[in-house]
């Protein structure tokens, strides 16, 4: 094994922990509506069901997520890729995503939050918690409702689940790299 010290590695040119699940965060503030990538995100907590995205203070997402205190937490397909490429390239201060990139939105069951058509699952959250670490505000919400597309979801002990036959999460692996899973490498091991 190779070593790269503290100065050594840098994260902004290749990341040796991608790749990783990409979701995209939806903030509606007054009749703005805006959507960004996020790859740095994770479930935190079954109860209260808590799920956490890492915001960098300078994206256009940040502060209007932290004056709506709510947002939603949407998990596209492998197809989309393109979607979840332009809503990380693009910033929401110069571009209206949602016309531009022709953007359907669905009614939000529980809070007033943009709910992307073409997820397979989307997450509505109440505003939880923050906190700046470095670069980043680490932004926790509880999960309000979930949305899935039962096309594409089979149920495990009456809760959805991604049916991997029927569509396949996006991954991002850096660099404007996308990648998914191959459902032929599951192992059921229990
Ligand atoms: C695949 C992908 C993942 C990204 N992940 C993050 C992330 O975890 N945190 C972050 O602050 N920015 C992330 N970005 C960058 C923002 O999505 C990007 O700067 C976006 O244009 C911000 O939009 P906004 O200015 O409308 O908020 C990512 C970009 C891409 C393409």
């Amino acid at each position: 094994m190779k070593v790269l010290k503290r100065g050594e590695f840098n994260f902004r040119r290749g990341y040796i922990v991608y790749p990783r699940l990409v979701v995209v965060v939806g903030v509606k503030l007054e009749d703005k509506i805006n959507f960004m990538s996020v790859v740095w995100n994770s479930p935190l907590s079954f109860d209260p069901p808590l799920y956490g995205v890492s915001i960098a203070p300078k994206r256009y997402t940040h502060d209007m997520l932290l004056t709506a205190m709510e947002f939603s937490i949407s998990f596209f397909p492998y197809e989309m890729a393109e979607v979840v490429e332009k809503f990380g390239t693009v910033s929401g201060r110069e571009v209206d995503k949602v016309k531009e990139f022709g953007i359907e939105l669905l009614e939000p069951a529980a809070l007033d939050v943009p709910i992307p058509a073409g997820a397979y699952a989307v997450l509505e959250c109440e505003y939880f918690d923050h906190k700046l670490y470095g670069d980043h505000t680490w932004i926790v919400g509880e999960i309000q409702a979930i949305h899935y597309d039962e096309r594409v979801t089979g149920s495990r002990y009456n809760m959805p689940v991604l049916d991997f036959d029927r569509a396949r999460p996006v991954l991002y692996g850096g660099s404007g790299e996308y990648i998914t899973v191959d459902p032929r490498s599951i192992r059921k091991l229990r």
